[in-house]
């Protein structure tokens, strides 16, 4: 029965769903991804917070104007949040709660911690809002109602290739040695993007292809706090010292993002040692300019546009009372439940396919010319 409702439901469209909207809100099996909590649309012109981070890396900075933008513009009224670079946590903690009180009736969150937030999404839910956990999940907890973001898991494997990748186009034969950098360890895409990219790179280590020179490659190790470049370089420092004293040779560096890349190669360059293949994220301006000079190797376009105007596209979606489209119901267990969530395909870039992957960027386009 409730298969047959879900099937009719990807045939009538829009307007029957909005209809039949209370009649399937438990439906948990719908073909056109429609799980998730129950919609019963709210006033056009409402409010809708948006939590993000500290402004860690690009991305996040961009993502802000285009929040204000993309809400103003679909008629609702738009009250976007930085957490502060220090006291992250209890700002975001604050920042929500506010938007609680100020009646929103969406929170986006992009979590600085994702187990951090359980208190303030039970208030909001509490309260009647949606919460759309945004790039970053929010885990340990029930009161998250959808999650959209890149996929995480394929950014990790596109990393991981593109370090195989590069080396041996440097280097034909291996072994080949590598250093591991993992994200923060509070971000729950950290551990996502670290076991995606290690899919690729387990099988090459096991069979002594790849050797990590520092022996370092659990995660605790690998992590780097806050996703702070000065934690990488740091790092990296240490383990040129430690490791790369003599005449070893570095041949690559699996990097989890941009900032992050660029870190490393600063101390890579304050060594004096030879650039090894460095793996990115994020498609930041300096980092695409690097790779066009052939420093860095890799970076993974997420085009931060795209991804926000589909929470946008979501968000018009809960405001008319229709179900947002999903199209995963299985990859994101927080701990508590599985979180519906709508995941775009990201794109490697390297120098070779930089200008044809920024063609329709007015950004980064003219740095690939
Ligand atoms: C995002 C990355 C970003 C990192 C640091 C992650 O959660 O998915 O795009 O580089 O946070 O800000």
């Amino acid at each position: 029965m409730r298969r047959v409702t879900s099937r009719s439901i990807a045939a009538v469209g829009a307007v029957a769903l909005l209809a039949l909207g209370t009649a399937c809100s438990n439906e948990r099996e719908g073909s056109t991804g429609t799980a998730g909590t129950e919609a019963k649309g709210f006033a056009e012109g409402s409010l809708v917070g948006v939590a993000l981070p500290s402004k860690t890396s690009e991305n996040w900075v961009l993502a802000g104007d285009l929040f204000t933008d993309g809400l103003k513009s679909a008629g609702f009224k738009a009250d976007v949040q930085y957490a502060g670079a220090s006291t992250t946590v209890a700002d975001q903690q604050s920042q929500i709660s506010a938007m609680v009180t100020k009646g929103a009736k969406v929170i986006v969150v992009g979590a600085t911690d994702a187990s951090q937030l359980a208190t303030q999404v039970a208030q909001a839910k509490q309260a009647g809002a949606t919460v759309i956990a945004y790039d970053r999940l929010i885990t340990h907890t029930r009161d998250v109602d959808y999650y959209i973001a890149f996929d995480n898991f394929k950014v990790g494997r596109l990393q991981g290739q593109a370090l195989v990748d590069g080396m041996k186009a440097r280097k034909p034969k291996g072994p080949w040695t590598i250093e591991l950098f993992s994200g923060s360890p509070d971000d729950n895409n950290s551990k996502v993007f670290f076991d995606g990219a290690m899919s690729v790179l387990k099988p090459f280590v096991d069979k002594g292809d790849i050797v990590v020179g520092s022996g370092q490659k659990d995660i605790k190790q690998t992590a780097v706090q806050g996703w702070k470049a000065e934690n990488a370089q740091q790092r990296m420092d240490s383990l040129l010292t430690s490791t790369y004293n003599g005449d070893r040779q570095l041949d690559g560096v699996l990097s989890p993002n941009d900032t992050l890349a660029r870190a490393i190669l600063t101390s890579v360059k304050g060594a004096g040692k030879p650039v090894p293949v460095v793996t990115g994220q994020d498609s930041e301006a300096e980092s695409v300019k690097s790779i066009m000079a052939g420093v860095q190797y890799s970076t993974i376009n997420k085009d931060t546009r795209k991804l926000v105007a589909e929470t946008v596209n979501m968000i018009k979606a809960l405001q008319k009372g229709d179900k947002p489209q999903i199209n995963d119901t299985k990859s994101y267990d927080n701990g508590s439940k599985i979180v519906p969530a709508y995941l775009l395909p990201p794109v490697i870039v390297t120098k070779e396919n930089a200008a044809e992957s920024y063609a329709n960027d007015p950004k980064l386009a003219p740095l690939t010319q």
